[in-house]
């Protein structure tokens, strides 16, 4: 472990999205006397409700913006004096990278880029620097039955996505090891929580439940994903930038692996519960539907070396963690309902309209 690393103004990009917001209600919380600046270009994804509770907190800036445009992020940087990037800001969903790759491409690995770049010239004028590389577990690939992903896992990218995201992990290597950039980068397993914008499987199913709309299960149903609550993700992520040493990569999990069809049947029968529908109702909406090409089929996180090096553990049962997060997304329908209308409707209709 190194010595702790004290930020005093943060980069934070792609704060507007799910876990970009979730880390900024964290780290603000925890660290009233640093500054916080958020740069996003606010798409699809992008919300700034997610941030209504923190947006007059004067330690906090918005600026709307794109990590591609070098000229903007080097002025942020000096003129903000940060002393740490935390890199969010991404195309995040493989359902998408499937349909029209090209922006996964240049948002994630040629943002990733300029941003590596600007501050690689401006770690040259802080006497302190750190540059942490926010990344998934997708860039291993996929599991069989047994094993787990290790940070000595070599990487083997399976979608666009997460083909992206592992061309973005590489150049941070690259940097680390050409300029000497103080670089850190963390690989997550599936997130859930507050915020999360409902083309991925947790909120999408929710949302679908609450409309009594079919519930979309890809192929077997049988693939699973490791899940872990976002606000566990955002104490991992702090707890690496002040504590990881340079050139590493830390690996963080929930250690709590879930069948995509068992998860769907636990939404169902915890939604059916507090609408007060009868057992086993909203389970008659599931419909099996053509798989998603490239599916990887199982993803599971070896988290010791964060738990050995660093001492996090997540907080959250998983049990605690759903029900809330249901209980988040009941008392806020007009957040899920406003990011559902428009575009999404198109998005939704594309996806899976004829599936
Ligand atoms: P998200 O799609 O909810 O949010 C992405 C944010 O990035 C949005 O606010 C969007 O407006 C912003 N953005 C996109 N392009 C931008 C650009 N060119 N310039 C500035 N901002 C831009 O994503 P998320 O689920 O919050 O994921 C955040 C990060 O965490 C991503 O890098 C993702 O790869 C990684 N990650 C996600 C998960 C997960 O389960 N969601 C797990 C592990 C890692
Ligand atoms: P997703 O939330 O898209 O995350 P990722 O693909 O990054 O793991 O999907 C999680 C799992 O749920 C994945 O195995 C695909 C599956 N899935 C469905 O079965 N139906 C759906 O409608 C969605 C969005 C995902």
């Amino acid at each position: 472990m190194s010595d702790t690393f004290t930020p005093a103004s943060v980069l934070v990009t792609g704060g507007a999205g799910f876990i970009g917001s979730n880390f900024i209600h964290h780290f603000l919380a925890g660290n009233p006397g640093c500054r916080v600046v958020n740069l996003d270009i606010l798409t699809y994804a992008g919300n700034l409700k997610n941030l209504t509770a923190v947006q007059d907190n004067p330690n906090y800036r918005f600026v709307r913006g794109d990590i591609c445009d070098a000229p903007l992020v080097a002025t942020l940087l000096d003129e903000e004096r940060i002393d740490a990037v935390v890199h969010f800001a991404a195309e995040s969903h493989v359902d998408r990278s499937i349909t029209g790759p090209e922006i996964f491409v240049r948002t994630n690995v040629l943002g990733t880029q300029t941003l590596l770049e600007a501050s690689r010239k401006h770690a040259e004028k802080v006497s302190n620097f750190r540059f942490l590389q926010v990344s998934t577990d997708e860039v291993y690939g996929s599991l069989g039955p047994v094993g787990y992903f290790t940070e000595e896992t070599p990487l083997a990218p399976n979608s666009p996505y997460s083909a992206s995201k592992a061309g973005a992990d590489l150049l941070v290597r690259a940097y680390f090891e050409t300029f000497r950039l103080p670089t850190l980068n963390t690989r997550c397993s599936n997130n859930y929580g507050p915020y999360h914008f409902p083309e991925k499987l947790i909120p999408l199913m929710i949302h679908n439940i609450l409309q009594r709309h079919p519930l979309p299960v890809y192929g077997d149903g049988l693939n699973v994903r490791d899940w872990l609550h976002v606000k566990d993700h955002s104490a991992a992520i702090e707890r690496v930038l002040k504590k990881g040493t340079p050139g590493e990569v830390f690996n963080i999990g929930g250690n709590n692996e879930w069948k995509n069809i068992d998860i769907v049947k636990l939404v169902c029968d915890l939604m059916d519960e507090r609408l007060g529908r009868f057992p086993g109702e909203s389970r008659q909406l599931i419909t099996y539907v053509k798989d998603r090409p490239g599916h990887d089929r199982r993803y599971a996180i070896d988290a010791s070396k964060l738990k050995r090096e660093l001492g996090w553990e997540p907080s959250y049962t998983f049990e605690r963690g759903i029900a809330e997060t249901i209980d988040w997304y009941l008392a806020n329908q007009g957040w899920v309902a406003e990011v559902a209308s428009g575009a999404y409707r198109e998005y939704y209709q594309a996806q899976y309209g004829n599936r």
